[in-house]
């Protein structure tokens, strides 16, 4: 484990009776006063690792450590972790001091260290003045605010948001990602974040985990993430992308399209069926004859900054461009692309998949096979 980690899961998995298991082998590290983002589709874990964080459920299976001490049996008001709900769960009949000052009345604290405590962490979240007010007065995004003093003034280590943001319009949504990143820079807290859309992932976070059906699929900074999807699944969920089937024919060198192309991938099997990514933006529209890629052009759509344009390739891939030039429904034009803007993917392959082929694969040479 590294020094700054904070946080780290060993092989947890979690299943409820004989259902398949809601997490499976799962492993990760958080390190110390970053933001992470936990982000997937709706069902696939990312509740559960904040409730194994926070202590309100158990491991199946695994360990799971806090600061290095191992944590699977420590209740969760032993812990150094504050929850902000997706429903704020806030105390109604309480007004906004009483709420931030709840978790400092059970402690025990002096009064006038609580009123002062209280302050601070409603100045922190732009709410000084409001302490009087019952919560049915506040808006949403001050509910909002609330909940966040309310975790903040226990100075936990680790803050868990669940989802916080998915109940508020867009534009108080976008004031509240920056208010909450900014937020955290300043308190310097580990803020584990979750959601289920990856633009606010993107827009957030340090560092994100992409899990799907209770596994890890890639964790990383969010352009690592964006430029180097590990799989399908990880390129489709970030962002818009082209994905065909491919064949690498060996190291370097890959077929798609009909076509072979210099990539920079290797280590996979001579011949081995894959799959390749290649984002809109990275494509080029030339002339039918200096086309790498030669396609007939099946839409366009105007986007004000550029033209969406998607062609079909001789065997069948539909290729997603973004341009300035324009191009009209069967017209037959060139694409090119660097030899950095194909990524290869093998099949369903994970991170730790990854890693171990690497390993494996590093070690082959040192042996000198
Ligand atoms: N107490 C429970 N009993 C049985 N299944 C559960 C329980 N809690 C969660 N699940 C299941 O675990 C899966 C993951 O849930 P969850 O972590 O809440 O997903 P997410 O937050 O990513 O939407 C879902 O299929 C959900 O139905
Ligand atoms: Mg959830």
């Amino acid at each position: 484990m590294t020094n700054t980690a904070i946080i780290q899961f060993n092989n947890v998995t979690k299943q409820y009776d004989h259902d398949a298991p809601v997490l499976d082998h799962v492993s990760f590290e958080i390190e110390r006063g970053k933001f992470y983002t936990l982000l997937g589709p709706s069902g696939c874990g990312k509740t559960t690792i904040l409730r194994l964080i926070a202590g309100f459920t158990e491991a199946t299976s695994g360990d799971i450590y806090f600061n290095g001490k191992k944590i699977n049996h420590i209740p969760a008001n032993k812990r150094q972790v504050n929850t902000v709900f997706q429903d704020y769960a806030l105390f109604p009949h309480l007004n906004v001091f009483e709420n931030v000052a709840f978790g400092l009345r059970i402690k025990k604290m002096k009064k006038s260290q609580v009123a002062a405590k209280v302050k601070e962490a409603l100045s922190f979240v732009n709410l000084s003045g409001y302490e009087d007010r019952e919560i049915k007065e506040m808006s949403g995004g001050q509910r909002q605010r609330v909940a966040i003093a309310r975790a903040i003034v226990n100075e936990p280590e680790v803050i868990l948001l669940d989802e916080p943001l998915s109940a508020l319009d867009l534009k108080l949504r976008y004031q509240m990602q920056y208010e909450l990143r900014e937020l955290q820079r300043r308190l310097g807290i580990t803020f584990i974040f979750v959601t289920h859309d990856q633009e606010e992932a993107l827009a957030m976070s340090d560092e994100i985990f992409v899990i799907n059906k209770g596994r890890i699929q890639q964790s990383g900074t969010p352009i690592d993430i964006y430029d180097e999807p590990i799989n399908r699944f990880v390129a489709d969920f970030i962002g818009e992308s082209n994905i065909a089937k491919a064949t690498m024919i060996d190291d370097f060198l890959v077929a798609f399209g009909g076509e072979q192309f210099s990539c920079v991938d290797q280590g996979m099997n001579p011949n081995e069926p894959v799959e390749v990514v290649i984002r809109p933006e990275d494509l080029e529209i030339t002339s039918f004859e200096n086309g790498m890629l030669q396609v007939e052009v099946n839409s366009q759509l105007f986007r004000g900054v550029h033209y969406e344009i998607t062609g079909l390739d001789k065997e069948g891939n539909e290729w997603l461009v973004q341009s300035t030039k324009k191009a009209a429904v069967g017209d037959k034009i060139g694409l090119r692309f660097d030899p950095e803007a194909i990524h290869v993917m093998r099949f369903n392959e994970t991170e730790e998949d990854f890693d171990r082929r690497l390993d494996s694969y590093s070690e082959g040479e040192a042996d000198g096979k």
